[in-house]
């Protein structure tokens, strides 16, 4: 089978295609014909030898945790062969997605609704889990709460939009002023342009934050807070001087980290399947353009996903 292989920690041109033998299937797992690959920004970190590259040990390294496609061969008595399924394969540890087949734990798949297609379905596992983990199960959102979303126009903000007014939730979103109508277009209602104003001179009274960006944007967060409210941070962690700063001023900070589950990705094929919420891809690569993939992912200004279509 193809498959694209790091030589080394590195640059994306150390990302090269070659020929693998396919992958066998253990107990409980199904062989995934895949036809499309999601990028985040933890591929590239991973690329570069951080994100989750110390928990992969075995080689060669491939890349990449998000996969829609179809079952050819089945060890489960969830899937069968022929099924469309979609999911966050084995994160955070050795995923090997970026391959025409991929060997997945049963217990990290949904069947992909058939009213979306596989660039669509593969969009929507890490960074859709993301954004429904933190929503629904670190800060348990309700109808009512203020809840703010830093860069809601990239692949965790749009979907955490589309979640947080599912589940009733009053959303603020930034981004640049490119990107505010289509902020708009998820559901937000209200944009702030971080470019033009401090977020924390715009808005208050917020019940969560969901921060996809640094730490400076997590201590200036809690500015906005309610007391007793929350920052989750998903890109960095909290600080001891973040911890103190947040213990003064009576709100809480989290750094929280996305987890396989096949049973929240069921939760996520239901809202895809009745629109309420939807991938937005961008930009769309073939498998032997990865390195252009990670180009486009890597410059920070994706709108919604990359899918690379094997
Ligand atoms: N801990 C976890 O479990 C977890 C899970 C998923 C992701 N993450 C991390 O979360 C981060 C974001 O991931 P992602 O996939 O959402 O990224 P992404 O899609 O690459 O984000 C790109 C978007 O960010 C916006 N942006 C950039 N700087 C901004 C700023 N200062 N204020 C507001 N918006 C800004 C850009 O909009 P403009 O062009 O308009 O600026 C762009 O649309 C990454 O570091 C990723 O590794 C962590």
């Amino acid at each position: 089978m193809k498959a694209i292989i790091l030589n080394d920690f590195g640059p994306a041109s150390n990302l090269h295609l070659a020929d693998l033998p396919l992958p066998q299937i253990n107990n409980e797992q199904v062989l995934v014909k895949v036809s499309s690959i999601s990028i985040n920004p933890v591929d590239i970190k991973t690329r570069e030898g951080k994100g989750s590259a110390s928990n992969i040990k075995d080689r060669p390294v491939i890349l990449g945790w998000d996969i829609s496609g179809e079952v050819t061969e089945s060890n489960s008595s969830h899937f069968k062969k022929g099924d469309a399924v979609f999911g966050m394969i084995n994160f955070p540890g050795h995923g090997k997605a970026y391959a025409e087949y991929v060997a997945a734990p049963a217990a990290h798949l949904a069947l992909k609704p058939g009213n979306i297609s596989h660039d669509e379905a593969a969009a929507a596992c890490l960074a859709a889990l993301t954004a429904w983990q933190n929503l629904t199960e670190h800060f348990k959102v309700k109808k009512g709460d203020k809840v703010l979303i830093h860069a809601g126009s990239g692949g965790v903000g749009h979907y955490a939009i589309q979640i947080a007014k599912y589940l009733g939730a009053y959303v603020v979103a930034t981004s640049s002023a490119d990107n505010k109508r289509f902020v708009m277009s998820l559901g937000a209602d209200e944009h702030i342009d971080y470019k033009a104003v401090n977020f924390e001179d715009e808005t208050s009274d917020i019940d969560f934050v969901l921060n996809s960006l640094g730490s400076e944007i997590t201590g200036r967060s809690f500015k906005v807070l309610k007391k007793g409210g929350t920052v989750i941070s998903i890109a960095s962690g909290i600080n001891d001087e973040l911890a103190e700063n947040a213990r003064a001023m009576g709100v809480k900070a989290l750094h929280t980290m996305v987890k396989s589950n096949g049973s929240d990705m069921e939760q996520l094929a239901e809202l895809l399947e009745d629109g309420k919420i939807r991938s937005q891809v961008s930009e769309v690569f073939a498998l032997e353009d990865m390195q252009k993939a990670h180009a486009s992912v890597e410059s920070g200004r994706a709108v919604g996903k990359v899918v690379v279509k094997v």
